[in-house]
């Protein structure tokens, strides 16, 4: 993860969606004299960031619940009350299709104008097979219209909604509700490459996860998980059992989960913006993952409850600064790793040739710059597989 290599004074060639070459200037100017020239100022041109974990479709946002947080309530008892991800189900219900894409659409370009060309997005906030799949629907209809490319999870396994919660056999009845009948209408209709649960106490339990999982697998999903989130339950053990793709949050991981992680195969997804915005004062061990070998990735977690940003930079400063990454490290976690974390590293995040055209300009003289203006927005610029996804707003000299 240390070796993100910052060159200087290099073009890069772009035929299609693609990556054509990348070399020195003046060698890809003769070669390429007829392209289109876009002047990059001399600035830091990097992959354009993969952001492999969000929640990007829902409807308003839940502002309220910062101050009950501050006034001393947890997440989890906010939940408890009817808040958290219940309110959000309940708001996501009332809405249709149309209204949702509007308001997802702005949502995601504003992560573009910060430089992230790949989004994975999940469903989540509907929790009935209508709600969840007219979720997954507006991500089809926005990967359709919009540059960036999309990466569509089923969140069915968020939450057990309110109407089974109450019920007596309400939780089994709800992971047989997921396995039989949502689940196939995903697969059926092609919506989803993933399949993602909330594993974590007072959620989904360990062996529901496992159930919900392996059935995705048979559907032909790629597996994802919330693990160790706010408590240590064996959810990454569990990641590493089932070989998900990846194991994200696991800012409570046991040592064991440690260890098994980083001799796995399942990206270690990290997700600062998250328990910064929650007010805890402990952060996923980031460290100890890469130093045992794991694969670390940083994503925002955008979503109303817990990280509503769409600043990738700025996860990348918490990714230097609270989880201890150096600046190529907090690079490679946010290109290489989280297309790794959505199986499209042999595609996506690197300035390579044959690797999709994806990328973002910052106005910043050196790569350091990046995560250094905390909060700022420097990017100027970004394209998705060759086509620009958010405009050059800055005049570059
Ligand atoms: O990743 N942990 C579960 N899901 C989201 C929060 C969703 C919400 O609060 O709306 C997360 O933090
Ligand atoms: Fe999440």
């Amino acid at each position: 993860m240390r070796d993100a290599a910052i060159v200087t004074g290099v073009a890069v060639a772009v035929a299609g969606a693609e990556i054509a070459a990348v070399g020195p200037q003046h060698e890809l100017e003769r070669s390429y004299h007829d392209a289109t020239r876009v002047d990059c100022g001399g600035r830091v041109l990097a992959p354009g960031f993969v952001d492999s974990h969000t929640h990007a479709i829902f409807g308003r946002p839940r502002f309220e619940e910062q101050e009950l947080r501050a006034s001393g309530l947890d997440y989890m008892e906010i939940a408890r009350r009817g808040g958290g991800i219940h309110a959000s189900v309940r708001d996501l219900r009332a809405r249709s299709e149309d209204e949702l894409s509007v308001m997802a659409r702005g949502r995601l370009q504003r992560l573009a104008a910060y430089g992230v060309t790949t989004v994975e997005v999940k469903s989540g906030y509907g929790l009935t097979p209508e709600d969840e799949l007219k979720s997954l629907r507006v991500i089809r209809r926005l990967a359709a219209v919009l540059p960036m490319r999309l990466v569509p999870t089923w969140l069915g396994a968020h939450e057990i909604p309110h109407e089974y919660r109450e019920l007596p056999e309400g939780r089994s009845e709800y992971v047989h509700l997921l396995v039989s009948t949502m689940l196939p209408g995903v697969a059926s209709e092609g919506l989803a490459l993933f399949a993602d649960v909330f594993c974590e106490p007072g959620v989904f339990t360990i062996d529901e996860t496992r159930t919900i999982l392996t059935a995705a697998r048979s559907a032909g999903l790629g597996l994802k998980l919330h693990a160790d989130e706010l408590r240590p339950s064996g959810g990454a053990e569990l990641a590493a059992e089932i070989g998900a793709t990846s194991a994200d949050h696991l800012a409570a991981i046991s040592e064991s989960g440690i260890r098994v992680l980083a001799e796995s195969n399942t990206v270690a997804t990290l997700l600062p913006g998250t328990m910064l915005f929650l007010g805890k004062d402990k952060q996923a061990p980031a460290r100890a993952l890469i130093d045992a070998g794991g694969a670390v990735a940083l994503a925002t977690d955008f979503n109303p409850g817990t990280s509503p940003t769409t600043n990738f930079p700025l996860i990348m400063t918490l990714g230097v600064s609270q989880l201890r990454l150096s600046v190529a490290e907090a690079f490679i976690a946010g290109t290489v790793n989280g297309a790794a974390a959505l199986s499209l590293a042999d595609r996506v995040g690197q300035i390579a040739p044959g690797f999709s055209a994806d990328l973002a300009l910052f106005d910043a003289a050196d790569a350091r710059e990046v995560p250094y203006w905390y909060g700022d927005q420097r990017c100027v610029g970004s394209w998705a597989k060759g086509r620009v996804c958010h405009p050059h707003t800055v005049e570059l000299h």
